[in-house]
């Protein structure tokens, strides 16, 4: 499989990952190497890692699992560790892990001793097809995500499938909603495609894993600091974003894709009520996320409490809530603000 080229770096497949990245060991001359993993990477993927390639003279750094930890605490801990290990200016990370893992080891590398090299292999759906493209490094800040954080690139990025086989359904699913966004936002053949082959099962192959990355890479490349295109991959996302960080930390609590999902499903309503985008694909949209994940129901206080937050979310500029839009599948439309009765009524599409 041939790679793809991003602005500054590859992204490779498989085996040819792990030859790049021999190759680029030798070449580097590290001073020192680091694994990031978290505590469930570290006991299902690192020893898939170390059969694949070989790795000399490493320590890990082991972050604790899951989205409650992408925050500054666990970044001191992480510097410390660097720092107390020896690290300068000449080592490496290799981030093997998901979104948290990458987007904070990422962070990390940017600004320990104001920025060394790192290498992201993801180890979940979710972030070979999203976190793991594109530059963007970041930790929450509170419930609120990705608040803090920096662009900086990866020296390499490793997609290998292997991984996914130590995740749950639940995860591929997750996964899956980043698949269907840069289906929606970008190719209308993609689109019928995974609604044809969800039918059957099936959420991903490597076909569709690549085409997916390509997606995300084609549009990272025309506008890596999301100045107007690359807004096109927040669809469904200010909603979503808003809905996650609500049922956080209680026991509704929402996988990512999950609340992307609802996401899109609004923001597909408020597309149609809009700009007139199509309605037959609007109930597409919905059945088919519906068929995928399972329906939550929104109480009105829920709903009104939601829309309260979303004031907070980064995308928002000079205090509007700024919203990607459809106008048609492949045809995003953006910074469209959007008042807070559009918003409850497409919570009602949802419910009903
Ligand atoms: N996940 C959205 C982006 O990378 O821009």
């Amino acid at each position: 499989m041939k790679e793809i080229i991003a602005e500054n770096y590859s992204i490779f497949f498989n085996d040819n990952g792990y030859d790049a990245l021999t190759y680029h060991l030798k070449s580097y001359n590290y001073s020192k190497i680091f694994i990031h993993l978290d505590t469930n990477t570290n006991k299902y993927c690192l020893n898939v890692l170390l059969n694949k390639v070989k790795i000399n003279d490493f320590e890990t750094i082991i972050s604790k699992d899951g989205e409650n930890y992408k925050n500054i605490e666990s970044c001191m801990l992480l510097w410390e560790k660097l720092s107390l290990l020896g690290a300068d200016r000449k080592s490496l990370i290799i981030n093997l892990g998901g979104g948290v893992v990458g987007d904070m080891g990422g962070f990390i590398a940017s600004t320990f001793k104001r920025g060394i090299d790192f290498i992201n292999i993801p180890t979940t759906l979710l972030s070979m097809v999203d976190a793991s493209i594109g530059g963007k490094t970041g930790i929450d800040l509170g419930v609120l995500k990705n608040q803090i954080g920096t662009f900086y690139d990866p020296k390499m990025v490793i997609i290998d499938s292997t991984y996914l086989k130590t995740l749950s359904q639940t995860e591929i699913r997750s996964g899956y909603a980043e698949i269907f966004k840069h289906s929606l936002i970008s190719d209308i053949e993609l689109f019928q495609r995974l609604i044809f082959e969800s039918n059957n099962n099936v959420l991903y192959n490597d076909k569709v894993i690549k085409g997916s990355i390509k997606i995300k890479n084609d549009i990272v490349l025309i506008d890596k600091k999301e100045n107007k295109e690359r807004k096109a991959l927040n669809f469904g996302h200010t909603l979503g974003h808003a809905i996650e960080s609500f049922f956080l930390k209680s026991e509704k609590r929402l996988l990512h894709g999950e609340a992307i999902g609802i996401g899109m499903i609004l923001s597909s309503y408020i597309s149609h009520k809009l700009f007139d985008f199509n309605s037959t694909n609007l109930d597409l949209i919905k059945n088919h996320i519906l068929n995928v994940y399972k329906k939550i129901n929104f109480s009105k206080m829920e709903i009104s409490k939601i829309i309260e937050l979303l004031k907070h979310d980064k995308k928002n500029s000079h205090g509007n809530i700024n919203f990607i839009l459809l106008r048609e599948i492949g045809v995003p439309v953006y910074d469209i603000q959007v008042d807070s009765k559009m918003i409850v009524d497409s919570f009602e599409y949802y419910n009903n």
